[in-house]
């Protein structure tokens, strides 16, 4: 975790002084010389090859320009930095085209038992992270696969799980890939609901674990281990809140993991690594997450645990501190109070 102090000007500093006491050659950090090798650097170490000469040279001048971009947001010393991650040789366009294919269809319907709006005596705590409560399993990556929707389901659902046996187990993301496509709401790699996804695993009595069915990133058949029977979690069903609002949000996290949607198109957070992130956002909400807590950071800042499903070299180890009570419409930054759903056991 980083301090929520300033990273981006610690780690500037930290760089100058590097160069004073190593006595290193001071080159110009666009030197295009420097900034090829950190491509090949950066193409070894994310195991990426490209068809021909041509397309790595198309590929390098927008690595080029996103370093740059990197580079500025870092030096104007933000609450959050940017790293140059695994999406550093794609456009901010291409990047949102691919995370087009997450549109969340949104239902409407819930069956949970217990209403937290009902709640009103809820003491909302200053601060919750599921995470220490060992309530979250490890980050996933879901590869090229666009079934954020899934990933997010089986977040808060191995919340509930573990907040109702006592035990965490992974749960299979790949069966609701392969196996929710009975209505056509939920259609694998390519798009799907939250709530569908919810409601798939209510019917179903439960999920397999992972390890009994485990993610593979495409679409499949439904396998033996998919179908109910084997299954290591059941939920009653889930109560969904449209337009939730921050303050509610966070009585709802402070009873468990719950399934938000965000708008994860923005240059910043295709390239976010750490701090509590306050940059532009909109709120075309294209990308399920899970939020897991929310804290303040040592300057008062407030914010929201994010759990991602791009893998842990994204952001703070696959999480995103991002700012809380923003105000405003209360739809939240990035519009992650504009919908939330849960599980109910
Ligand atoms: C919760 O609140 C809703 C709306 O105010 C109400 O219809 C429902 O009966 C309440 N449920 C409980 C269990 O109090
Ligand atoms: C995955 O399967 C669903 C349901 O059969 C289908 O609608 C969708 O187009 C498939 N997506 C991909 C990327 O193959």
């Amino acid at each position: 975790m980083l301090s929520s102090t300033n990273p981006s000007c610690f780690f500037f500093t930290a760089l100058l002084l590097g160069f004073v006491t190593s006595g290193a050659v001071i080159r110009p950090v666009a030197d295009t010389d420097h900034l090829s090798l950190q491509h090949e650097k950066w193409m070894a170490k994310h195991g990426i090859e490209y068809k021909d000469t041509a397309e790595k040279n198309h590929r390098f001048e927008i690595f080029k320009l996103n370093v740059e971009y990197i580079n500025s947001v870092n030096s104007a010393n933000r609450k959050y930095k940017l790293g140059v991650n695994r999406f550093a040789d794609l456009s901010n366009g291409e990047f949102k085209a691919l995370r087009s294919g997450l549109k969340l269809k949104i239902m409407r319907s819930s069956a949970g038992s217990f209403r937290f709006q009902n709640a009103t005596a809820t003491v909302v705590p200053s601060a919750v992270d599921w995470r220490s409560k060992g309530a979250v399993t490890p980050v996933k990556n879901q590869g090229q696969c666009g079934c954020c929707w899934a990933f997010s389901a089986v977040a808060s659902t191995e919340g509930i799980i573990k907040l109702k046996t006592g035990k965490l187990i992974s749960l299979s993301v790949q069966q609701l890939v392969d196996c929710d496509v009975i209505t056509s709401e939920n259609r694998g790699c390519s798009e799907g609901s939250i709530d569908a996804a919810f409601e798939f695993i209510a019917t179903n009595g439960g999920l397999a674990t992972e390890a009994n069915y485990p993610y593979r990133a495409s679409n499949g058949t439904c396998g033996v281990a998919g179908k109910s029977g084997s299954n290591a979690a059941a939920i009653r069903g889930y109560v969904s809140v449209p337009s939730i609002g921050e303050a509610l949000l966070a009585k709802a996290v402070a009873r468990q993991p719950v399934s938000v949607a965000v708008d994860a198109g923005g240059r910043d957070f295709q390239f976010y690594a750490g701090g509590v992130f306050s940059g532009e956002c909109g709120n075309d909400l294209n990308h399920g997450v899970a939020v897991v807590g929310f804290g303040k950071g040592r300057d008062g800042t407030k914010y929201w645990i994010v759990k991602n499903s791009w893998g842990v070299s994204w952001g703070e180890s696959g999480y995103m501190r991002l700012q809380r009570d923003v105000g405003g419409d209360d739809e939240g930054l990035c519009g992650i109070a504009m919908y939330a759903s849960y599980p109910t056991v």
